[in-house]
């Protein structure tokens, strides 16, 4: 059973703050500070150049991959971290095609992020193949899986309203069609338990400055199923993809295994990071995350509708139809969300109305989500949302 006690005290939450935003960005895990200081000190600082061995810089991305793959549903040798994850994105769906030559069609859906979506028509330019990208409703998705699409890519849960994705049924529904389907697993990785290799997935993405607590920029994976993996030829061929780096043949061959996705130098101090948080995860189970995660959002959503009647829930009513995050539609979404954080509460906006709570019972509890919907409520009531300060739009929202 997951102490959440414990969890809790493992993250540094800032003095009269509730942090409903780790579905954007996690909180610093307290270790963290102390590992990325020991890696700058002892490891860049006394070691140098010789750290990439003596300090197994150069296996970080693998070793790192494998400590994922467990939260995923992925056996040891399938995953590896580094880049952003438009990047990784931008590869699983050129090494998807590549796997489907007679096929034109990327079938997407708006629910989509959008970086997904210019990845893939960027990729669809450079190819000039005559490929096309499909953009349908979430729930039409299974009707549109024609013997046209090569590939269906989908982010399993939405960043907006935290509707979540059936990925072992679409995935088996594409590859009744004959396509692969490749899943963004940001806002599932670490929020719910993922099954990669039980749902089948040709290729899986995420990042883990969300629900993984890696920080800002932290660097993204990148999943590709073990019957694919000595097929694949990277599109973004980069020396560290190579058989034998150090080699430096004027020719590429792609390394063995999952290595072949790695692109260039792997970002070690952010994955030094990545590794204390890890850490957290290996004292948790994800299934005990899930059930105190639908608890909490169950109450946050009875104690929200209850209070604040103008707010229309946005997320699926459904818990088993939602992913990790509570979202709520609103005009004035903007200013009340910047009301909330003005008074400790931190969610976020996201266009054009829709204030998103993350719920992420590593660090929150019962207490965190009756705060929050009492100062919501209080905002509400006397609508403080409602001046000039609160509508100015920042540029990060
Ligand atoms: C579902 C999804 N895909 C892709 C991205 C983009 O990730 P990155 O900025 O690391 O490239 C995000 C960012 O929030 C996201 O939520």
């Amino acid at each position: 059973m997951t102490d959440f006690e414990t969890t809790r005290a493992a993250f540094h939450l800032p003095q009269g703050v509730t942090y409903l935003d780790g579905n954007s960005l996690g909180p610093l895990p307290k270790a963290a500070s102390a590992r990325v200081t020991q890696m700058m000190q002892d490891e860049w600082g006394e070691k140098l150049i010789t750290g990439w061995n003596a300090c197994g810089w150069m296996a970080q991305p693998s070793a790192v991959g494998d400590r994922i793959a467990k939260l995923i549903g992925a056996p040891s040798g399938t995953v590896t971290m580094g880049d952003t994850l438009s990047i990784k994105v931008y590869q699983a769906v050129a090494a998807a095609l590549q796997l489907r030559p007679d096929r034109k069609v990327i079938l997407s859906d708006t629910g989509n992020f959008p970086t997904d979506l210019y990845m893939a028509r960027g990729l669809i330019e450079a190819l000039d193949q005559g490929h096309e990208l499909r953009v349908v409703d979430p729930e039409q998705v299974a009707d549109h899986l024609t013997d046209e699409v090569a590939v269906l890519m989908l982010t399993q849960v939405d960043y907006r309203t935290g509707r979540l994705h059936d990925m072992a049924a679409l995935t088996q529904q594409a590859h009744d069609a004959g396509a692969l389907a490749i899943w963004d697993l940001a806002h599932s990785a670490g929020a719910l338990p993922v099954d990669l290799t039980g749902c089948k997935a040709d290729f899986a993405t995420g990042c883990s400055y969300k629900y993984l607590n890696s920080g800002p920029g932290g660097p993204a994976f990148i999943y590709v199923a073990p019957a694919h993996l000595p097929h694949v030829q990277p599109a973004l061929a980069g020396w560290l993809g190579h058989d034998a780096p150090f080699a430096f043949d004027l020719d590429y061959r792609p390394g063995p295994g999952i290595e072949r996705m790695r692109v260039g130098t792997p970002p070690v101090i952010q994955l030094a990071a990545l590794e204390s948080a890890l850490d957290i995860w290996d004292q948790v189970s994800i299934h005990d995350v899930r059930a105190r995660s639908i608890e909490l959002s169950e109450r946050l959503i009875e104690r929200v509708e209850g209070a604040c009647p103008t707010l229309t829930l946005a997320s699926p009513r459904d818990p088993q139809q939602r992913g990790s995050q509570v979202s709520f539609r609103h005009p004035e979404g903007y200013a009340i969300m910047q009301a909330l954080i003005a008074q400790g509460v931190v969610g976020d906006f996201r266009a054009p109305d829709i204030l998103r709570f993350g719920i992420t019972p590593l660090y929150l509890n019962e207490d965190d989500i009756d705060r929050a919907a009492d100062i919501l409520a209080q905002i509400m009531e006397t609508a403080s949302w409602d001046t000039p300060e609160f509508k100015t739009r920042k540029k990060v929202t």
